[in-house]
């Protein structure tokens, strides 16, 4: 008897799958017997690898290259999740998240939904821009986990090293705050404040680009508030530590999280009860779940009386917040500064308190120690050619970064050119370093300085109107090779500058918009249009 030999199982898989040949022979086989094919197939789409075999295609390294089109931190969160319908598991993580990459997880987006797909990562309401939206998300989507086959195998992780002391969220050095000095004139309508640290002590070391991560401590006026609605001892022992000190450093008071509704549905009857499970479950009864901070949850239910150690296990914990730093090592090392907004603003006759940006604009002295940690920059950073011209692009406090990198190629006499374009409501009150770059500007470091007023006249100038006008220039230094950075808001401005930027190329670069895009698309490829934005 002969025995026909078996033809060889035609690939299935596209050539870069990323598994072994072991399984690749394995899926192959897997993937004929499901269609009855042997020969004259095409390799399947990455995508249709994912849904065919959920648990195959998810780690991090055996992700699918989808382009992540949902990495936009100006696309709303059900938009993103639109885009990622279908993607393996950590990509629809990822689209959950705010999509800043700003770092203050720890992670940025994608290595984020990574750690948390292969369980390294707990912590599912550590992304900060994306609030109570994203880790809400993040919980469902953790669920799927449990599916059979869902989760990656379970393999040998040797545990991560111990991070240098201060380069990271778990691991913070102490600094001694030196000085603040308000920036804006009295009169503005902001509060911005240049904040210095002395880092003597710490041996931390930074450069232009990083930012800074401040542990914060919440307002004592609002701690002592939330101890009288809790109706509880402030020296309430939890954890060896008490009910005040934990309240002050511990826990976030505001947004008030999904559990504390779920804690305070246990405690309350009927109406009351149904209301603070619909919240605790992300619906809005009344319309104002947006207004609800832990003390106004508590007020709104009140003559409840958890359990103080029940209600701090049912509070996120306080999380630290990044700001990029505004000076350069090169003009003193053992000095840190920051240029800091202070979020203030009134909901329902109580003023409501940006936690770490009041810390640091109020709460604490000069003198006083602040837990910090350097977070490295990722992609944002001065050309290494010194002789490379830069064009900077910083309203508000948007100018930090730029404030550091004037101040390092002047210390490292850089020849390149350097062009910034700052912007804020009113030139009277709010021209932020105006002496020092005034001086710049004279002594023929700045080589340009273009500034933009929204609230000096009728018509609203911002900075991208400056770049319009200004297009013939910008070109030209873009054409010489000139590196474009932009820092600031990441949901307007960020977007509309970029705009701006692809009209110029189009304009002055004779192209149309679709391959006036394409150039921009170059240049960030290239680094050559970098942004810190959030
Ligand atoms: C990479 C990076 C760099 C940064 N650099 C800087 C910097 O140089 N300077 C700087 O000032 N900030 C910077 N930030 C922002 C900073 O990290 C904080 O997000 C900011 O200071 C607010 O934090 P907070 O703790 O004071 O406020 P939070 O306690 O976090 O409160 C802020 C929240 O309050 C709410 N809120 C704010 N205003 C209003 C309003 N008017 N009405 C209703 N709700 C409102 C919003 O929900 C907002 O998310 C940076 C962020 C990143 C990611
Ligand atoms: N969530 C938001 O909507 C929002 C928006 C901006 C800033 N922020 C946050 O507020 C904090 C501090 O902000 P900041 O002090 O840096 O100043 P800012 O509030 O960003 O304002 C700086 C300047 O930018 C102008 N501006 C507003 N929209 C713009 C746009 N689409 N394009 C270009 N410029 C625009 C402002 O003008 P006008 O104010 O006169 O319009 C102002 O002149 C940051 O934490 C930032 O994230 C939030």
């Amino acid at each position: 008897m002969s025995i026909t030999p078996r033809p060889p199982i035609p690939s299935f898989l596209p050539e870069n799958a990323p598994f072994s040949p072991e399984q690749r022979a394995w899926l192959n086989g897997l993937f004929a017997g499901l269609y009855g094919l042997t020969e004259g197939v095409t390799p399947l789409s990455a995508q249709e690898v994912a849904h065919l075999v959920p648990g195959l295609a998810l780690t991090s390294d055996t992700e699918v290259d989808d382009g992540a089109p949902w990495h936009d931190p100006a696309m709303p969160l059900a938009d993103r999740m639109k885009l990622a319908e279908g993607k393996p598991l950590p990509r629809r993580m990822m689209a959950a998240m705010a999509q800043q990459d700003c770092g203050q997880c720890g992670y940025n987006c994608k290595d984020y939904s990574a750690a948390i797909f292969a369980k390294k990562e707990e912590r599912l309401n550590l992304c900060v821009p994306g609030g109570k939206e994203t880790a809400r998300r993040l919980k469902d989507l953790y669920r799927e986990l449990d599916k059979p086959g869902a989760a990656p195998p379970a393999g040998k992780t040797a545990p991560a090293p111990p991070a240098k002391i201060g380069y990271s969220r778990d691991n913070p050095a102490a600094a001694t705050l030196l000085q603040r000095r308000r920036l804006n004139k009295e009169g503005s309508q902001k509060e911005t404040w240049h904040i210095e640290f002395d880092l003597a002590g710490s041996e931390l070391a930074y450069e232009v680009g990083d930012s800074l991560g401040i542990y914060p401590v919440n307002d004592s006026g609002l701690v002592d508030l939330v101890i009288a609605a809790l109706g509880a001892p402030s020296d309430f022992p939890i954890g060896g530590r008490t009910l005040r000190e934990t309240l002050s450093d511990g826990v976030s008071l505001s947004p008030a999280p999904d559990m504390l509704f779920q804690l305070i549905s246990y405690l309350t009857g009927g109406d009351r009860r149904q209301k603070a499970k619909a919240l605790a479950t992300g619906q809005d009864p009344d319309g104002d779940a947006a207004t609800l901070d832990v003390l106004a949850a508590l007020q709104k239910f009140g003559g409840i009386r958890p359990d103080p150690e029940a209600f701090i296990e049912a509070l996120d914990p306080l999380q630290p917040r990044v700001y990029s730093i505004s000076s350069s090592p090169k003009v003193n090392a053992g000095h840190v500064s920051l240029t800091v907004d202070a979020v203030r603003y009134e909901v329902n006759e109580r003023i409501r308190l940006g936690v770490a940006s009041t810390f640091l604009a109020s709460r604490v002295a000069p003198g006083h120690k602040v837990r910090v940690y350097v977070q490295k920059a990722q992609h944002f950073a001065l050309p290494a050619d010194p002789n490379k011209p830069i064009i900077m692009i910083g309203p508000g406090t948007g100018i930090a970064p730029f404030r550091a990198f004037l101040q390092e190629r002047l210390e490292t006499n850089a020849p390149g050119r350097n062009w910034l374009y700052f912007g804020h409501q009113r030139s009277d009150y709010d021209f932020f370093y105006e002496e020092e770059l005034k001086a710049m500007r004279k002594s023929g470091h700045l080589s340009r300085l273009t500034l933009a007023w929204s609230r000096d006249g009728d018509e609203k100038i911002y900075v991208q109107h400056r770049m319009r006008d200004e297009g013939r220039d910008l070109w030209a230094w873009i054409e010489r090779g000139a590196h474009i950075y932009v820092c600031g808001d990441a949901l307007r401005m960020a977007k509309d500058v970029e705009r701006a930027l692809i009209d110029v190329v189009a304009e002055h670069g004779k192209r149309n918009q679709e391959d006036a895009a394409r150039y921009v698309a170059e240049l960030k490829k290239n680094d050559r249009y970098q942004v810190d934005v959030y």
